[in-house]
């Protein structure tokens, strides 16, 4: 079997670890010759760095392995970059949260304005990913998380439309999850059909693999209890707020009965009451920091102090799982079934085929080979070309340096009121991003 180079960029990030522990239980399936950490910032890359490296030299010496900050040493002869990078870290994320709560808008990560900040970050970012891929690895995919995932891809689109980058959300594999454990199913077992754009979704079919269909019982379930499952299905998404979000997916669905909606449409469809549930002075970077940071971050100095990992345990989540089956799907040509973000070209048949939606996908050596989803209702219809409005206009700002556009784009946003107040936190939202983002006039 061949084995395969993989480089992860975004070295220092929280998820590194556990997709390093699913590459390495997945070995008969996935075999490496090479694993790189890349990251533009070594003293955080290299706590996790060192970590690794005393894990991977006691559970899987024959594997080549470093950290670098040096992208030529990081893409040499990659075949895959697993790609998860926070332009401006967790010290901006909480800018993006709490600047638009100061003026009484939904603070979050990828939607309203904090999303749209961070994409505005983002694209540089993840344009010179790609350039240094492209000198240095000609012939590797990106498998890319950054996050805002709607932006990043439609930049993408825009700017690097022949690259080999296929941007990916976690999102509907988690929900999959817990409709698995609601069914008294596995993951495996689920043949879903889903779509929309990226995080701003539904599901219209999830079956077995024997046609049989489940989405009445399913949603009889999230009438009542959201996602909400009795047992501890996942290692991520499980903090008090998640558990809250996975419980207002019950008043999601309530919005239209027939599809089970993604858990992000919170933002869109009650933002007056994620505003008055959110806490200006503790917004989910805090949580995330006093978290997840945290405990990655110490079990890697644990790992270092002690000289072993042995004891020490890197949790895998839905995140890790997720991007090796797809690296398998590309590199095996498994045509495995997977909900992926692409360009439209007639997958939605009443919606723009240059839109990035997120829908399912036959996934093979090829990349995705999106599944025709047919004409959707008005309702969800409306409401993704307003949004799908919101992400190109951003892109379009971010390339013509438009205030204007820009303005436009947080006013066209559902979890913004008015122009004026769309104004202020962009104004708010310029400063705060000084040097990050492209001059707008
Ligand atoms: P993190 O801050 O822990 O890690 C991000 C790392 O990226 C940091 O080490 C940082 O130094 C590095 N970085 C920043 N800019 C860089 C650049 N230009 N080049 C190289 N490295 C750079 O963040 P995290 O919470 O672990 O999340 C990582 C990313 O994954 C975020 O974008 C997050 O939104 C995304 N994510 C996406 C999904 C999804 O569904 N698409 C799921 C989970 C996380
Ligand atoms: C889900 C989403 C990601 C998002 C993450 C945030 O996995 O699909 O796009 O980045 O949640 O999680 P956090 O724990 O950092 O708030
Ligand atoms: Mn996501």
């Amino acid at each position: 079997m061949k084995k395969f180079t993989v480089v992860i960029a975004g070295g220092g990030s929280t998820y590194t670890p556990g997709i390093v522990m699913m590459l390495l239980d997945n070995a008969d399936r996935f075999p490496l010759k090479k694993l790189t950490l890349y990251d533009n910032d070594m003293e955080r890359q290299k706590v996790l760095g060192e970590a690794l490296n005393i894990t991977l030299k006691e559970q899987a010496p024959e594997i080549e392995y470093s950290y670098t900050t040096d992208p030529a040493t990081a893409f040499a002869d990659a075949d895959f970059c697993f790609a998860h990078i926070r332009v401006g870290k967790y010290e901006m994320r909480e800018k993006d949260e709490k600047i638009p709560l100061k003026h009484g808008v939904v603070g979050q990560e990828t939607c309203g304005p904090g999303g749209i900040a961070y994409g505005m970050r983002s694209i540089t970012g993840m344009i010179e990913l790609i350039d240094f891929m492209e000198s240095y690895a000609p012939n590797c995919w990106m498998l890319n998380y950054s996050n805002p995932a709607a932006i990043v891809a439609e930049a993408c689109r825009v700017l690097r439309p022949k690259s080999k980058v296929l941007n990916i959300c976690d999102m509907p594999v988690g929900t999959m999850r817990r409709m698995s454990q609601i069914i008294g199913k596995t993951p495996k077992d689920l043949e879903v059909r889903y779509f929309g754009l990226n995080h701003f979704g539904w599901w219209t079919s999830v079956k077995d693999k024997n046609g049989y269909e489940y989405l009445p019982q399913i949603r009889d379930y999230v009438a009542k209890n959201g996602y909400l499952t009795q047992i501890e299905v996942d290692t991520q998404h499980m903090d008090q707020s998640w558990q809250e979000t996975h419980k207002k997916a019950k008043d999601l669905l309530a919005v239209d009965p027939r599809f089970l909606p993604n858990t992000y449409l919170k933002y869109y469809f009650y933002p007056d009451y994620v505003v008055n549930h959110s806490d200006i002075s503790y917004t989910r970077t805090n949580e995330v920091i006093d978290g997840r940071e945290k405990e990655v971050f110490s079990t890697a100095r644990r790992i270092i102090e002690k000289g072993t990992a042995d004891g020490s345990e890197f949790s895998i989540g839905s995140h890790a799982t997720f991007i090796v089956d797809l690296a398998r799907a590309i590199a095996f040509n498994t045509h495995e079934r997977m909900v992926m973000i692409v360009e439209n070209n007639g997958a939605i048949t009443n919606f723009d085929r240059h839109a990035m939606v997120e829908v399912s996908c036959i996934v093979g050596t090829d990349g995705p080979e999106p599944l025709t989803q047919g004409i959707i209702p008005e309702f969800e219809r409306a409401l993704m070309y307003q949004q799908v409005t919101v992400e190109k206009l951003v892109v379009q700002a971010y390339i013509e340096g438009s205030y204007q556009k820009l303005w436009q784009a947080l006013i066209l946003s559902k979890t913004v009121p008015s122009a004026k107040v769309a104004k202020a936190v962009l104004d708010d939202l310029i400063e705060a991003n000084k040097g990050y983002w492209p001059e707008l006039k």
